[in-house]
């Protein structure tokens, strides 16, 4: 690379350096730093508790875009709505706002998620979401609705955005693309270990059932099934701590 492009190459980056965390060592500062990144993988393979890790070490945006499906379904389930019907469903996804922003309070969310004026962050994570979120996801009609407003905001930079079709549909020109995956048995255990430390009850075996049963229908969706993007660098989180994952994704970010 000549010395003019490394130099405007590294002021373009040089926001995103501020983000990095004092202690790296000072040769990092020279590195360009990816300025979109995008985690894809299947229902609980720890993609959320990455790229909030990312985003907060380089101090960008984090965005979570199962949210917004998670956000339609939860409107439509309490409006009564069939979620079969893929018309009804569609035309809400393309009517009502969801304001996804950084976390307002500290109980262990990772965004605020604001509907029709409520705060239903909470909400979107119940049993009833995950049961019926991959079929209004599937519908094409709500993607891209969806995606329009995740790609405006992907495009901005300084991001680290986490979902099923981001490397492949959303941000195709994402810098650095991760495809996190494991096996459904360690997902769904990770998943029954979450709810049972939060004082919930679980069963492993109807949470494994619906992790199936969703990476099927999220693999198998007509319009942006989950698949990695042929130049995603896959991380298989089998037998990876969380922090072992982090550990390999910064690398990648700063390699
Ligand atoms: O957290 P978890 O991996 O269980 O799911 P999520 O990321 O909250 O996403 C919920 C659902 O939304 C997924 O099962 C997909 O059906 C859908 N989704 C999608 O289709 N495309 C995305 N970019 C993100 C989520």
């Amino acid at each position: 690379m000549d010395a003019q492009r490394y130099f405007s190459r590294l002021s373009k980056y040089h926001g995103a350096l501020k983000g990095l965390r004092r202690q790296k060592p000072p040769v990092f500062l020279y590195m360009p730093v990816p300025l979109i990144i995008a985690i894809d993988g299947p229902a609980a393979s720890g993609k959320s508790t990455l790229g909030f890790r990312l985003a907060e070490t380089l101090g960008y945006l984090y965005f979570d875009t199962g949210l917004m499906y998670r956000a339609i379904t939860w409107l439509v389930l309490k409006r009564g709505m069939d979620v079969k019907n893929e018309a009804v469903v569609t035309q809400l996804a393309q009517e009502v706002p969801i304001e996804v922003s950084p976390p307002s309070l500290e109980d262990g969310r990772t965004c605020d998620v604001v509907v029709d004026g409520l705060d239903i962050t909470w909400e979107i994570g119940k049993p009833e979401i995950d049961s019926n979120v991959s079929t209004v996801a599937a519908y094409p009609g709500v993607r891209t609705a969806l995606s329009i407003q995740q790609r405006r905001i992907g495009k901005r930079g300084r991001v680290v955005m986490v979902g099923r079709d981001i490397g492949t549909i959303v941000l195709p020109e994402a810098d650095l693309k991760i495809y996190l995956d494991a096996s459904p048995e360690q997902r769904a255990r990770r998943r029954y270990d979450e709810i049972l430390s939060r004082g919930g009850k679980a069963s492993y075996e109807e949470i494994l059932a619906k992790v199936i049963q969703r990476d099927r229908i999220d693999s198998t969706r007509i319009v942006a099934p989950l698949k990695a993007a042929k130049d995603a660098i896959i991380l298989d989180s089998d037998k990876l701590s969380a922090d072992q994952v982090f550990e390999k994704a910064y690398d990648l970010c700063i390699n």
